[in-house]
């Protein structure tokens, strides 16, 4: 393990790169401005409706390459630089393209101290690429991040900005692996956050349903 956290995330996007959408295709349909002037009209600020704006964005050219990133300002009439640093800052912006599966390992202190980092070696040298890295096959991308908020099962990691897996272990990335190669995404087996602490002999409340997965769902499937 390493003795102190490292930050595995790509280096910030070149502004000066070529640009990687065709000029073309560079563009919001008439009905994503529609969506983006109803995610302008519930903040006080332009400003306020960046990070919404920002994953609509993604979703519809797969990564933030910095011409996106000035589309979405230009679009809401905000600072090219106001939306450079939202979309640098979140890991879950893509600033490059990125494989079918992206996982984000969670190298912050709770998980650190579980084995995150190891974690993390092990999905490096099982896919032979770095973190921040994609496969070549565009398979896999894995990189490190900071908390994600599940640091009672420690160590974790998430997979595409939607399921957690919980509890991690080689053989349990192992398993991960080789289904998520069949082109599906695998049925998270992680242990329960009630289990874990029935197990523990925990207290949780037991007026609430003790689910049999315990999973976050894409937060963009879920806004609305
Ligand atoms: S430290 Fe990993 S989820 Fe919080």
């Amino acid at each position: 393990m390493a003795s102190l956290h490292e930050p595995e995330v790509a280096a910030l996007p070149d502004r000066s790169a070529e640009p990687q959408i065709p000029a073309a295709q560079l563009t919001f349909s008439d009905e994503e401005k529609k969506q983006l002037a109803t995610y302008r009209s519930r903040y006080p600020t332009a400003e306020g409706a960046v990070m919404r704006a920002l994953w609509l964005a993604q979703e519809k050219f797969g990564f933030l390459p910095p011409e996106v990133i000035r589309l979405v300002a230009d679009e809401l009439g905000i600072p090219y630089a106001t939306a450079y640093g939202v979309a640098t800052f979140y890991t879950q912006y893509y600033k490059a393209k990125v494989g079918k599966f992206v996982l984000d390992v969670c190298t912050c202190f709770s998980c650190q101290l579980c084995g995150g980092v190891d974690m993390l070696r092990h999905l490096e040298k099982k896919l032979g690429v770095k973190a921040g890295e994609t496969t070549h096959d565009g398979m896999f991308t894995i990189q490190g991040v900071e908390c994600l908020g599940a640091c009672g099962s420690a160590p974790m990691m998430q997979v595409t900005n939607g399921p957690y897996v919980h509890n991690l272990t080689e053989e349990k990335l192992d398993q991960l692996i080789e289904a998520m190669k069949q082109g599906a995404m695998p049925g998270f087996t992680s242990v329960t956050l009630p289990q874990d602490e029935d197990d523990l002999g925990g207290n949780r409340r037991t007026d609430v349903n003790v689910t049999e997965t315990y999973q976050t769902p894409p937060v963009a499937k879920v806004i609305d």
